[in-house]
């Protein structure tokens, strides 16, 4: 069939891509279409035309998909980000074990049992950390979300994904640049001051904000602190972020402290953590209990075990094992996460755990070819997976367990390709839903050598 731009197509959406769009097949060519759901029956216009597949926008549904679910607030409003929140929460987990089954054979040709994706009782209020773009609408200050491909800002008063605290906080801020004539960060003009407000919330709904602005200069902001320790009590912690880029990147590296405790204190299980405003958290306290737990079965730990845990961030998977082994060395490559992993030690009255400031595929070959020893390893690295250098020296080393917590199923079937074709095998794999409604799932794998 000749597909053109201009053309208007029917067929029903198969599956999503990796960013959340529908996938729809003609005799065997692939669309993608945005907004629109597994099960829809739907009319495209094809918008753009490539070798391998077509874009186009969502013309009308002509037929909606039996797993479309209503809410009783404007879940549209909430953006690209969230692409299936229209789908029930149900598929949506099908859909994600799915997609680490197909990611394990398609990229590291492994055929893996897979567990169902461990799912949220109550899937909304789950993320403890928003970062949120403001801007202006006929001259009143908005939060909310980008529009997708555009500088413009789609404002919302109510983020159902959020703690309600947060909207009581962004409220506040908006109150406050409208008073005070407050300057706006233009994404098109590249003017203006104020750009982001992150929020970050413990479980006790104590709140750290951080005004993220293009340079030091910010007036008003203390007039801001005032009425923010005013109007919303579970603020306890301010600071101001400078980020002059225009990158991917919310926050710049530098930081004032402006008002309050320096760190904000969450907690998993029976453990305390201190985090400081740049330091990763897990972004959905709840699940990461179910995620370290089971991390924490898949290691099995023994009081004669050395374990290292790389990309260790505050440390929160090394304290959450620590009492099982004998000792953690953890390695990560921010150091006030590191500071932040010392002091959680000591605030846990935990002596068997050491954190070392570098990066994970320069300091673990290092520390081994000095011979260093350790029998199980833990593996958390950022999307983009573990660096070759980094797995030669497991190789190496032959730990006898790996436990590899990965948020990208890609990089986790790359990496667990080469370490199965050097003797490891792949006993378990467990997704958990950290990030309902959208595409991202988290996963821990058990890995375990093979005797000889
Ligand atoms: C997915 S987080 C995991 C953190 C921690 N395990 C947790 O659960 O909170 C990945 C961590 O790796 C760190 N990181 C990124 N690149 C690194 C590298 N090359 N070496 C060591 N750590 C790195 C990041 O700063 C971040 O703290």
């Amino acid at each position: 069939m000749n597909i053109d731009i201009g053309d208007i197509i029917k067929g029903e959406i198969i599956d999503f891509t990796h960013e959340g769009k529908g996938v729809m097949k003609v005799d065997g060519f692939p669309i993608f279409v945005e907004d629109a759901l597994i099960g829809d029956v739907i009319k495209v216009k094809i918008t753009q035309r490539k070798k391998s597949f077509a874009l186009g926008t969502l013309e009308s549904i002509e037929k909606p998909s039996i797993d479309r679910v209503e809410y009783k607030f404007d879940a549209e409003a909430l953006g690209g980000g969230v692409p299936l929140i229209g789908y029930s929460y149900e598929k949506q987990l099908e859909w994600k074990r799915n997609k680490v089954i197909q990611d394990m054979h398609r990229i590291g040709g492994l055929d893996l049992p897979v567990n169902p994706v461990i799912g949220m009782g109550h899937p909304f209020r789950y993320r403890n950390h928003s970062q949120v773009p403001i801007g202006k609408l006929d001259g009143k200050a908005v939060t909310g979300y980008y529009k997708r491909k555009s500088s413009d800002i789609v404002p919302m008063e109510e983020d159902h994904l959020q703690p309600e605290i947060a909207d009581s906080i962004l409220k506040t801020v908006r109150y406050w640049i409208d008073k005070y004539k407050v300057s706006v960060y233009d994404r098109e003009t590249k003017e203006g001051i104020l750009r982001h407000i992150g929020i970050r919330t413990n479980e006790n709904n104590e709140s750290m904000v951080i005004l993220v602005t293009t340079f030091s200069t910010l007036p008003y902001k203390f007039q801001l602190v005032h009425m923010l320790v005013k109007d919303c009590p579970g603020v306890i912690s301010v600071y101001q972020n400078i980020n002059p880029m225009d990158g991917k990147f919310t926050y710049g590296r530098q930081y004032i402290h402006l008002f309050g405790k320096e760190t904000l204190t969450d907690y998993i299980g029976d453990l305390q953590f201190k985090i400081s405003p740049d330091a990763f958290f897990q972004i959905n306290r709840q699940q990461v209990g179910v995620l370290y737990g089971k991390a924490r079965d898949y290691l099995q730990g023994s009081k004669e075990d050395i374990v290292y845990d790389l990309y260790s961030g505050i440390g929160t998977i090394s304290l959450f094992v620590a009492g099982d082994v004998s000792r953690v060395i953890g390695i990560e490559s921010v150091k006030a996460a590191v500071k932040n992993a010392e002091e959680n030690a000591k605030l846990n009255s935990i002596e068997n755990v050491e954190f070392h400031h570098g990066k994970a595929e320069e300091l673990f070959p290092w520390m081994i070819n000095r011979g260093m020893k350790a029998n199980k390893i833990i593996l958390d690295p950022p999307r983009k997976g573990c660096e070759k250098e980094l797995l030669q020296a497991i190789i190496k080393l032959q730990p006898n367990r790996i436990v590899y917590v990965s948020c990208n199923p890609s990089t986790l079937a790359r990496d667990l390709k080469i370490l199965v074709e050097e003797g490891y095998s792949v006993k378990e794999v467990q997704p958990v839903d950290m990030f309902p409604h959208t595409v991202h799932v988290e996963m821990v794998v058990l890995m375990s050598r093979l005797e000889k």
